[in-house]
């Protein structure tokens, strides 16, 4: 599974990215607005560490979407257009597909969207599962029925589990297929650490101080 990181903070991709463990990064326009920074020079600078940049389309009806995601994928080969579900994001993914423009399509919250959105040609589907949490719905059983459909259908088409709240979900994605994850920074940061480690480490170093004493 592809690890992916959900931020639009530059710092933050070049210190994972460090780890060896980075694959892409999703990006939204809260994202965007909460740094504060210029769009396009943050995709460049993030296309620099990682082969997979989503820059969101904020226009809503098609000719916007077509002018938007035209412009992104021009910026950069690494910039995969996000494309929010709606029917006219479906007529910009199918434009899109038509002229070998990656999209990831966002804002996906059933079984039938993720379908339409294959269907149309994207080239991931982003599933927002901690949402679903959010409302009492479960997130995460969206993704095993979204597997079960892709594994009967063979879609050219991944499935990134986006919207994440914990290191758990990573985990449960994983043992479900998916083929990527993507979460904020706080989230990647727990994956590393388990407290057994830092105690282990601290008893390796405190016997062996002992012996180099001797
Ligand atoms: C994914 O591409 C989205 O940017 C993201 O996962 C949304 O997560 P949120 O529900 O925490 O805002």
């Amino acid at each position: 599974m592809k690890l992916f990181l959900d931020t639009a903070n530059v710092e933050h991709v070049k210190m994972i990215a460090e780890w060896g463990v980075l694959d892409g990064v999703t990006t939204n326009p809260s994202l965007v607005a909460k740094e504060g920074k210029d769009f396009k020079k943050t995709i460049l600078e993030m296309c620099k560490y990682v082969p997979c940049v989503s820059a969101q389309v904020t226009a809503t009806d098609f000719a916007g979407m077509k002018k938007q995601g035209e412009q992104y994928a021009s910026w950069h080969k690494n910039v995969y257009v996000k494309v929010p579900m709606t029917t006219e994001g479906l007529k910009a993914l199918s434009y899109f597909r038509s002229k070998k423009i990656r999209t990831n399509t966002t804002l996906i919250f059933s079984a039938s969207q993720a379908l339409l959105a294959a269907k149309a040609g994207a080239n991931i589907i982003s599933p927002f599962i901690g949402r679903l949490d959010d409302v009492s719905e479960d997130g995460m059983g969206l993704i095993a029925e979204i597997m079960e459909i892709w594994m009967q259908n063979g879609f050219d088409c991944e499935v990134l589990v986006a919207s994440t709240r914990h290191p758990r979900h990573i985990v449960d994605a994983a043992k479900l297929g998916a083929h990527i994850c993507t979460m904020p920074f706080d989230v990647f940061s727990k994956l590393p650490n388990h407290p057994l480690t830092d105690s282990g480490i601290k008893k390796f170093q405190e016997d062996w101080e002992k012996v180099s004493k001797k």
